[in-house]
């Protein structure tokens, strides 16, 4: 279906109502963040909530900045909060077992225009706890991990509009036990001042990026001859995956490339962390979604911007829906690096590896849904490159966690194809 603004109508899952494309005009790399966030909060808190008597939803950076809607639809926060009540209707309206299940949410803005807004939220999303907090959110967060109780779960979005942030401030907050977290990382900016001597930029980026070595590494790929734009990318972004993991303590940090509309050029990533094998896993699902969102919207901000020259709009979309899409070919590229992971890290003998470890390892490193992972696993069972000594002679195409594996008496080729 073709909405007015000639984006695609984005199909909502279960009776969540779909994000409406014409908020997003001027700035579908908003919609692409938010689709993620939608479809990931909608799964997270509902599975969350079957375990926790509260459910904490935290906006550092919440605004309203850019909104279209009214009703907030189009805001993280928005988003949110309708996750949210979602989430505890359903929970009560269970009639052999209903759960009652507290939501909170902590908005933190600093603008005191946009800040104003956040009072019209309480009337509208009454079965949310909502506390707003005017102010800077380094300052306020750890005045906000006070209140949470122990026993909850927290959701944490850190979506500022540049790359000022103090990573190690923010511990008492993101370092929580029971805790996730989602950060908006301004690749852009940080790209274009890596290397920035100046005595205004460097401290500012030692603070996102509190881990020594970085700037070295990056130095030693800019002499390096063979070294890619992509190498580059990967090694920034890398370097403040690994300050997360290592100031907040998350087994599992991974990100999804969100580029600019007109152009096929990083604008952000949205970097995640979890401690939970179900959050990686449910994060590859709602990543590898969004990444069909956004190759929608490139390609058709690619025929808008040839159709400007030319008056032949048919023949330049049939061109378009020809060419090799560039993100069928990353996640096809993706699938091929999980099946050699898999193979690299399975043992070669003992009493083998159990599946839960592995699969967790093969999606913290690549972009790959569990089910495809579990069907190359079957198949490679099948072929005799993996041995699965618990798997039952049975039609179960699915290992368990539990299921030890180790590498089987057929050596893979490098060069063989995913099965
Ligand atoms: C990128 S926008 C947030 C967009 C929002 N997360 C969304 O997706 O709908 C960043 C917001 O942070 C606010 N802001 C800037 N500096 C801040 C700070 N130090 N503490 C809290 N809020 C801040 C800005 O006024 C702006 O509204």
């Amino acid at each position: 279906m073709e909405r007015a603004s000639g984006l695609p109508a984005i199909k909502s899952s279960g009776l969540s109502v779909a994000l409406a494309p014409e908020h997003y005009t001027g700035r579908e790399q908003a919609l692409v963040k938010h689709h993620f966030l939608k479809h990931y909060l909608e799964r997270l808190i509902h599975k969350i909530a079957s375990k926790y008597g509260e459910v904490v939803y935290v906006d550092g950076f919440s605004g309203p900045w850019k909104n279209q809607s009214e009703q907030f639809e189009d805001t993280s926060f928005g988003i949110a909060l309708q996750a949210l009540t979602d989430a505890k209707r359903s929970w009560a309206g269970i009639a052999h077992n209903p759960r009652q299940v507290k939501m909170t949410a902590h908005l933190v803005e600093k603008s005191p225009h946009a800040y104003a807004r956040l009072a019209e939220l309480q009337a509208m999303f009454p079965e949310v706890e909502i506390h707003t907090h005017k102010g800077d959110f380094t300052e306020i967060a750890p005045a906000i991990a006070r209140c949470i109780p122990s026993q909850a779960f927290s959701f944490i979005l850190i979506d500022p509009k540049g790359f000022s942030l103090d990573l190690q401030a923010l511990k008492p907050l993101i370092g929580r036990p029971r805790c996730e977290v989602v950060f908006n990382f301004m690749f852009d900016f940080v790209n274009r001042f890596a290397l920035f001597e100046d005595d205004k930029v460097a401290p500012v980026l030692d603070k996102l990026i509190p881990t020594e070595d970085w700037r070295n590494q990056l130095r030693a790929l800019e002499q390096n001859p063979a070294a890619t734009p992509e190498m580059r990318k990967r090694a920034i972004v890398e370097a403040f995956e690994c300050a997360v993991s290592k100031v907040a303590g998350y087994k599992y940090v991974a990100d999804v490339d969100v580029k600019r509309p007109d152009r096929d050029r990083t604008l952000y990533f949205l970097v995640y962390g979890t401690r939970q094998p179900p959050g990686i896993e449910v994060f590859r699902d709602c990543q590898i979604k969004s990444l069909g969102v956004q190759a929608d919207i490139i390609g058709r901000k690619k025929v808008e911007k040839l159709a400007e020259k030319s008056s032949q709009l048919e023949l330049l979309g049939s061109m378009q829906e020809m060419a090799p899409d560039p993100n069928a070919v990353f996640l096809i590229d993706e699938m091929e690096k999980a099946r050699h992971l898999l193979l690299d890290i399975v043992p070669t003998s003992g009493t083998g590896r159990a599946w839960g470890d592995i699969w967790t390892h093969v999606l913290a490193n690549h972009v790959i849904r569990l089910t495809e992972l579990n069907r190359i696993a079957n198949d490679l069972r099948k072929s005799g490159h993996l041995l699965f000594p618990s798997w039952p002679p049975s039609p179960k195409r699915v290992p368990k966690d539990e299921f030890p594996v180790l590498l089987g008496t057929v050596t893979p080729s490098v060069s063989e194809p995913v099965p």
